[in-house]
């Protein structure tokens, strides 16, 4: 069975003093399941103190987005070739990354072949917006986002990205619209069909697809369900300790009963 993968997404909260405590506090709640995965994503100024204070053997880091250049005159930038020894993973299209900076198909696509070249794995965040959504586009969005990020990973590598559906009006909107688990089941399904037309049915049932968008401790449970859910991408809720280690509880009892059923 695949570990159920959960990512708690910090984007631009917390300095190294308060990603310290926030790290210590997940050390005294968030237990170590073998088949649960957690990754934590601070911001890249903690990447480097959180390497030393975690326990590797429970949380595993991730950046939340990179250059895809390894070197040169880019001021302000930092690499996947510098985070290689640091991080699993690393987020990249993060909707956030797609709205405020431009970022276009084709500068993704090159995120996501360079984390790939610098042994990262790419959590390749897509989705569609609410206009999208409302003029009926969703498939073209996911399918377009997808197949443009995609296409320099062969078909040795395709399993070492994740894929994460969070449809850009179901963020941070924890007293509004929230995502219907029917219309998730709706997407994972077509993104798996769309990475089986690319790398066949093999690689469509292994590869690795989250859910994010205002999951919180009471409802990752309704989307872990979702068949073909590996996992979920967490963003306000990974700041609480208290609701974050409840969605890793969470995700751990579904296996267990999925193990024992
Ligand atoms: P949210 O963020 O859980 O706060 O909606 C998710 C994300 O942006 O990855």
């Amino acid at each position: 069975m695949k570990k159920t993968l959960i990512v708690g997404n910090w984007k631009m909260h917390l300095n190294t003093h308060q990603a310290s405590l926030l790290a210590h506090r997940l050390h005294q709640h968030v237990a170590a399941h073998h088949d649960v995965e957690v990754v934590i994503a601070p911001s890249n100024l903690s990447l480097q103190p959180l390497s030393v204070e975690l326990d590797r053997r429970k949380f595993r880091l991730a950046a939340q987005d990179a250059y895809p250049k390894d070197e040169g005159a880019f001021t302000g930038e930092v690499s996947f070739a510098m985070l290689r020894d640091l991080v699993h993973y690393a987020i990249v299209g993060h909707s956030a990354r797609r709205i405020y900076f431009n970022e276009s198909l084709e500068l993704i696509r090159d995120k996501v072949e360079s984390a790939v070249r610098n042994d990262i794995s790419p959590i390749l965040c897509i989705g569609e917006t609410k206009q999208d959504r409302d003029n009926g586009e969703t498939k073209q969005v996911i399918h377009d986002q997808l197949t443009t990020a995609l296409s320099n990973i062969t078909s040795d590598d395709i399993t070492k990205v994740v894929i994460a559906y969070e449809p850009v009006w179901a963020i941070s909107t924890f007293d509004g619209e929230k995502a219907k688990p029917d219309d998730m089941q709706r997407a994972i399904d077509y993104i798996r069909f769309q990475i089986k037309e690319l790398y066949g049915e093999r690689a469509a049932l292994a590869v690795r697809v989250l859910y994010g968008g205002s999951v919180t401790d009471h409802d990752a449970g309704a989307y872990l369900r979702l068949k073909g859910c590996n996992g979920v991408l967490v963003g306000a809720a990974s700041l609480n300790f208290h609701q974050f280690a409840g969605i890793v509880e969470s995700a751990h009892r579904l296996q267990h009963e999925r193990g024992v059923a």
